[in-house]
């Protein structure tokens, strides 16, 4: 059986009501018939639910799918993609230890790593995600975890999942790897070596831009610890969430291969345009690791990305004409988004930061969305030959 039909197929046990789509468990907490059913399920001798910041149904099955898909032995949901990441920092270093991690990552990842890991005394180098052959001179006696988003956001940069997987098991290190931007439908990473995968559910997942949500799936001995911490320190999914991005797994491979579609379109369509400097989209055989992003992903995912001639004043100029496409922090939804880093997210950090992470001044993201190609493609050519 195909990952995508036992995904799909993997639901919570049927109730006697015999429904067929999974019933919501809204409830905070789960009841015993007896004190000796009570204390063995505390003393973890029979597996039942106790409180819903420990465990929910809802919550295990769209854990369930997930691992299904990335062919995990066991995960745990939280309330946000960045809990995720967070939770796995937490759960395995601590002071003293280092951190190697890609230099190109999203911003709190980023905010995370560099503001609030050195007060615990976990120290951090950060690599170049195009020079993975360099980065086993960066690993030092007290490295614990090697950390990649691939593709990068905003730029789109792919990391060699092969080469720092074999790195990452060469120097006994934990292979942790952001897959929010392939999604488990394009790319598979515990296939490559990684020990841990983390997702913001909130992105192509959920789809529709309407709840946040994270997951971290991986080895069973990791991701226990993993439960342990979360458990006390409560970045629990909700249970409402849980069900929505169960029902959105459904249809997640379906939206992606329409996603794709549509970007890899409005890549080809506009890589010459002559108001844009370069363009990347992963299976543009003209992207720096196109050969990469062959050999490790199913499809080029739903972003593109390009850098304006004008930089950050052609940036927003840009952003004010587009007539269809949304103005929103997201990505990953039905409907596309455009950003422009430089003067939004990235909008507090000097010149030399930007250049640095890698955000350019005229650099600028569309999330493609399901609407048709040519629509989309019609609202950026009219941005950008607006005079
Ligand atoms: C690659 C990546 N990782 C993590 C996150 C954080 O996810 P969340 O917003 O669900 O906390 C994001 C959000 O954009 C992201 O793009």
């Amino acid at each position: 059986m195909q990952r995508i039909t036992k995904a799909i197929r993997t639901r919570i046990d049927r109730t006697n009501e015999k429904e067929h789509s999974s019933p919501l468990f809204l409830t905070s907490s789960f009841c015993f018939d007896d004190a000796e059913e009570m204390r063995a399920t505390f003393a973890d001798e029979i597996d039942n639910n106790i409180y819903s910041r420990f465990s929910n149904p809802n919550v295990q099955e769209f854990v369930d799918k997930i691992c299904v898909l990335e062919g995990a032995e066991a995960g745990y949901a939280t309330a946000s993609g960045m809990s995720a990441v967070f939770a796995t920092f937490m759960s395995f270093l601590k002071a003293g230890d280092h951190l190697l991690c890609c230099k190109a990552i999203f911003g709190s990842t980023h905010t995370v790593i560099t503001k609030y890991l050195p007060k615990y005394g976990i120290q951090y180098t950060y690599v170049d995600a195009d020079k993975v052959n360099e980065w086993e001179a960066a690993i030092q006696p007290n490295t614990k975890m090697i950390f990649v988003e691939t593709p990068t956001n905003p730029g789109l940069d792919i990391i060699d999942l092969a080469v720092v997987g074999a790195l990452a098991k060469k120097h006994n290190l934990i292979f942790n790897v952001d897959n929010c931007f392939a999604t488990p439908i394009a790319q598979q990473p515990i296939d490559f070596g990684a020990d841990l995968v983390v997702h913001s559910a909130t992105k192509w997942i959920d789809g529709q831009g309407r709840v946040l949500g994270g997951v971290v799936v991986g080895k069973k001995e990791l991701i226990h610890e993993i439960y342990l911490f979360c458990r006390s320190t409560g970045p629990a999914l909700s249970p409402f969430n849980a069900w929505l991005l169960s029902k959105s797994m459904d249809t997640l491979e379906v939206r992606m291969e329409r996603h794709a579609s549509n970007a890899l379109y409005l890549a080809e369509k506009l890589s010459d345009h002559p108001q844009i400097s370069w363009l990347k989209y992963p299976f543009l055989p003209s992207h720096p690791q196109y050969a990469i992003a062959k050999k490790q992903m199913s499809n080029g995912g739903g972003i593109v990305c390009f850098e304006l001639k004008g930089g950050l004043d052609a940036g927003r100029k840009f952003l004010d004409r587009l007539q269809m496409l949304s103005l929103t922090a997201n990505l990953g939804d039905t409907r596309s988004i455009a950003s422009h880093p430089a003067s939004t997210t990235h909008g507090k950090l000097t010149e030399a930061e930007r250049q640095e992470v890698n955000i350019t001044p005229g650099l600028i993201r569309i999330s493609v969305g399901l609407e048709n190609k040519d629509d989309i493609l019609q609202d950026i050519l009219q941005a950008l030959d607006a005079k």
